[in-house]
């Protein structure tokens, strides 16, 4: 039996989702850990643990009155203006009951700069509107007191069940083309890595910016080919070539000053021999 570390209640916004789904898996063996869906599932409406919420019509507060979450995990997609909304609610009540925030950010608030990769302390600057929406939200939150914010900056998330994997498999199934962009220079995660990452920072009661990509960079092409050598498929795959700028563009999150420990950082080639076994 694993013993409880009945110190946190977490409540993970976005729990049916890949990245909250993870987490959720992760994290409630260690701590009391409730978890949010929007989309009615029958699974989920019978596990007393989970509640049905939409950010775009319920109120967050009636589910962070009954939970009384210590840390809130932020793993949403959907609207960006009611994201925002939302994200300014969870901030008022965090600083208020002086709890913690952990919010799933992304390698696009850096989208604008495409010559080199990115740190932590670099100055956000992003021209997709995806980057300018998470940059709103980071920018909101680090107004807040450093100890009870965690900004996750994320680059794309790779694992066996992961929608970008199964979305591979059935273009090849279909023998649709997988769209590649042999220009884009990135660092990449999977899934059971960041897990455990957020458990060790929940764990060590860290805070601040994480820049959570593998050690290495990679090009995108290269990467999903052997994506798809690793299932043995290649034979099979159709590309398509897709080219933004005529230059490499560099899209990719690195550690600088929030190291984490040697066992915790990966390398891209680890999310390869995972989907092999
Ligand atoms: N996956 C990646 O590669 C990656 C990379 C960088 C950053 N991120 C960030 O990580 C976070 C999670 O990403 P993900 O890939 O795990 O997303 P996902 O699988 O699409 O999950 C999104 C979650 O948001 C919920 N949701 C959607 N619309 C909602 C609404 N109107 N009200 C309440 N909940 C709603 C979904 O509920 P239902 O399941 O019920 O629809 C689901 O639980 C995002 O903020 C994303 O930007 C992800």
């Amino acid at each position: 039996m694993i013993e409880r570390e009945n110190k946190h209640t977490i409540l993970i916004l976005g729990a049916s989702g890949f990245l909250g789904g993870a987490l959720y898996k992760e994290l409630c063996s260690y701590f009391r850990t409730f978890g949010t869906y929007n989309i009615s599932n029958r699974a989920l409406e019978k596990n007393k643990h989970f509640f049905q919420y939409n950010f775009e019509e319920d109120d967050i507060y009636e589910i962070l009155e009954i939970v009384k979450p210590t840390i809130i995990i932020s793993a949403l997609r959907g609207d960006f203006s009611k994201q925002v909304l939302l994200h300014q609610h969870l901030a008022e009540y965090v600083f208020i009951e002086k709890i913690k925030l952990i919010f799933l950010s992304s390698a696009n608030v850096f989208d604008a700069y495409s010559k080199y990769p990115s740190y932590e302390l670099d100055k956000t600057y992003s021209n997709s509107i995806f980057g300018h929406f998470k940059i709103k939200i980071e920018n909101m939150l680090l107004r807040l007191p450093k100890k009870q914010i965690v900004i996750i900056r994320l680059p794309m998330v790779f694992g066996a069940q992961s929608p970008r994997i199964q979305e591979i498999l059935h273009f090849l199934k279909a023998k649709e083309p997988i769209e590649v962009f042999p220009n884009l220079v990135m660092n990449v995660s999977s899934d059971s890595k960041m897990t455990q990452q957020i458990h060790y920072i929940i764990n060590r009661n860290k805070s601040g910016v994480f820049h959570l990509g593998s050690e290495d960079l990679v090009h995108h092409d290269d990467f999903i080919k052997e994506i798809i050598a690793s299932y043995d498929l290649e034979q099979k795959a159709i590309f398509k070539q897709v080219y933004t700028t005529n230059d490499e563009r560099y899209l990719a999150v690195l550690p600088k000053f929030n190291k984490l420990p040697k066992h915790l950082q990966l390398k891209s080639e680890d999310i390869l021999s995972d989907l092999k076994l």
